[in-house]
């Protein structure tokens, strides 16, 4: 149990907890913190054994990290684990409080273990209660419960957040990803929303939240523990890193025909229906929306079709123009972010087509869309996404040129030129890879920063944001990416003297693009910024203006993000690493995002 929760504290990482179900009682520890802290406990106060056990890391909504916030929430016969947040528990509080039940925590969670333990003393079997449970609540959970008389059953249920099940030789495991149950099966079950789930020693049973026959999808996952541990890596951040060029190159591989033509196996939207798309909407959150970013340029330029880019967090507010007619394209790692997945489910009532580009299979975001493409990443554990950015950006790339394609925007030679190029990336990669140096004895320089700017033009305006969030999110200082022609309407006022400002610089080939970046970085220099400048090797022009010059690979300028922001991402880890701070569990952070 411990060693699955360890896989999983990713996604949070405030307290965690297990309870066990031993001779008609549930015993649990609990503990704010990290899972050390629990498994301290555990080893000064072990557990019964057992073979029914629930656990759970933290992500603290309702009530700050302490122990008795944590979860298993346990009510007498009642245990009880939930992600998500109940959005009517105010009322069901008050409404138990005045019946007498006492509540220990601040937490949301607490009003469904006492909800499941009434139940349960009035007289209904877990699997009834549970569904009796659900009926009470508002909002996003997922829930997972036992019950101290009914020591060989666990029972879960699902709204608006993950939970796979996994199916091993005479064992059973539920998780909200695959990573917690890796070391014993690679089988597993993707579950349906407002699903009830039953483990007992005789299978898996599931229902919907009515009791109905429900449809699940068994499904085989492709990557193995090796590739959940570190493997003699500091951080799992610096492994990912180190990984792009196999991602990026795993994520091409396979989408030729004996014809040479592009093929997109998973994209089962008909050529007809895309060739009527009119406009294309990329909706995604933080990282995977710089990627969407990214895209843009390049979806546009070969498609000739109207691209927007929205944060998933602002699109349905705003009341979006769109219908039939509409590509939504969703960009998610995890496949649970959900703000994506809410917008997904309004740009489907107005019936527009949604591809989803998503490296988890069995993920919840996948399975709501019209269709997918698959990231070949491997898992993410990070919080801080790296490779997840990298294959995001190559499968929208692999989308725009199937567009073009489809709708006959482009020959086949054109695009075939063009995945030449992109099957050259991962070598391109590497070498930046092999290249480091400079870009660590910079973090070593500057991690006394305490602000650093980053600039870009074109497809770099989207990796200088990328550039400023990596560093806020891991190394806790002030960072800021600004399009580098819009400095000069307000923001170069920030420039002082010796601030760090990293310019991406585009390739040659776009001239004017080029020469207008470093006349911005001129002027930014003349104000005695100390400019870090990346650019292709060779740039004589831009090595003149830097401070710092990062030499990058000699690419065609929609491909430089792919080479552009392997620098930038080493230079956070880096300078967070020299700050002593948990790389891959960066403060207030989750890896999944499963709240809106
Ligand atoms: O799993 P998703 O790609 O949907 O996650 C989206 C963002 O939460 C994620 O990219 C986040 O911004 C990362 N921590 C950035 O490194």
């Amino acid at each position: 149990m411990l060693a699955g929760l360890r896989r999983l504290e990713y996604r949070g990482y405030d307290s965690a907890g297990i309870a066990v179900v031993d001779g008609g009682a549930v015993d649990f520890r609990k503990k704010a913190g990290k899972i050390a802290n629990l498994a301290a406990d555990l080893e000064a106060n072990p557990l019964p054994v057992s073979s029914t056990a629930i656990g759970h890391t933290r992500w603290a909504t309702h009530g700050p990290p302490t122990d008795a916030n944590s979860h298993p929430h346990v009510v007498k016969r009642a245990a009880v684990v939930h992600n998500g947040i109940i959005e009517n528990f105010a009322v069901l509080r008050a409404g138990l409080e005045k019946e007498g039940e006492q509540f220990l925590s601040e937490t949301d969670s607490e009003v469904a273990a006492h909800l499941l333990e009434r139940e349960l003393s009035s007289g209904s079997n877990l699997v009834q209660a549970m569904r009796d449970v659900v009926s009470q609540l508002e909002g996003a959970f997922t829930l997972v419960a036992v019950d101290a008389q009914d020591p060989d059953r666990i029972v879960a249920a699902r709204r608006n957040s993950p939970l796979v099940v996994g199916v091993g030789d005479g064992e059973y495991f539920l998780a909200s990803d695959v990573a917690a149950f890796i070391e014993h099966t690679r089988d597993a079950i993707e579950l349906g929303q407002d699903q009830v789930v039953e483990l007992t020693p005789e299978g898996v049973h599931v229902t919907g939240f009515d009791g109905s026959p429900a449809k699940t999808r068994d499904f085989h996952i492709d990557w193995d523990l090796a590739a959940a541990e570190k493997q003699g890596y500091d951080w799992f951040m610096r492994k990912e890193i180190f990984e792009q060029p196999k991602a990026v190159s795993d994520t091409l591989l396979g989408r030729l025909n004996e014809r040479g033509e592009l093929m997109l196996d998973e994209l089962h939207i008909s050529p007809e229906v895309l060739r009527r798309v009119n406009k294309i909407v990329i909706v995604a959150c933080g990282t995977a929306f710089y990627a969407g970013l990214v895209a843009k340029y390049a979806i546009e330029h070969w498609t000739r079709i109207p691209c927007e880019v929205e944060l998933a967090s602002e699109f349905r507010y705003r009341d979006p123009i769109i219908d039939p007619m509409t590509l939504v394209v969703t960009i998610s790692q995890s496949g649970e972010t959900a703000d994506t997945l809410m917008a997904i489910r309004h740009a489907r009532e107005q019936q527009a087509k949604v591809i989803a580009i998503c490296n988890t299979n069995g993920a919840t975001i996948p399975r709501e869309s019209d269709a997918v493409i698959y990231t070949h990443a491997g898992p993410e554990i990070g919080v801080a996404s790296t490779k997840g950015f990298t294959t995001q950006v190559v499968a929208c790339y692999l989308l725009g040129l199937y567009l073009a394609q489809v709708r006959g925007m482009k020959y086949g030679d054109e695009i075939g030129a063009i995945l030449t190029e992109l099957d050259a990336m991962p070598a391109h990669m590497q070498w930046v890879l092999d290249n480091r140096q400079p870009v660590l004895d910079l973090a070593e320089e500057l991690k006394d920063a305490p602000s650093v700017l980053f600039l870009g033009r074109h497809v770099g305006y989207p990796v200088a944001l990328e550039g400023a969030l990596k560093l806020k999110e891991l190394a806790y200082i002030h960072a800021e990416g600004f399009a580098a022609g819009e400095l000069k309407h307000g923001p170069i006022a920030l420039v002082s003297k010796g601030l760090p400002m990293f310019v991406v610089v585009p390739p040659p080939g776009r001239d004017q693009l080029r020469d207008k970046v470093i006349s911005n970085i001129a002027e930014v220099r003349a104000r005695g910024a100390r400019t870090i400048v990346l650019a292709e090797a060779g740039d004589d022009d831009a090595r003149a203006n830097a401070d710092t010059f990062l030499e990058l690979p000699k690419v065609s300028t929609l491909l430089q993000p792919l080479v552009s922001t392997v620098p930038l991402q080493i230079f956070a880890c880096e300078l967070a690493t020299l700050l002593g701070h948990d790389v891959d569990q960066p403060r207030n952070l989750a890896k999944s995002v499963t709240v809106e």
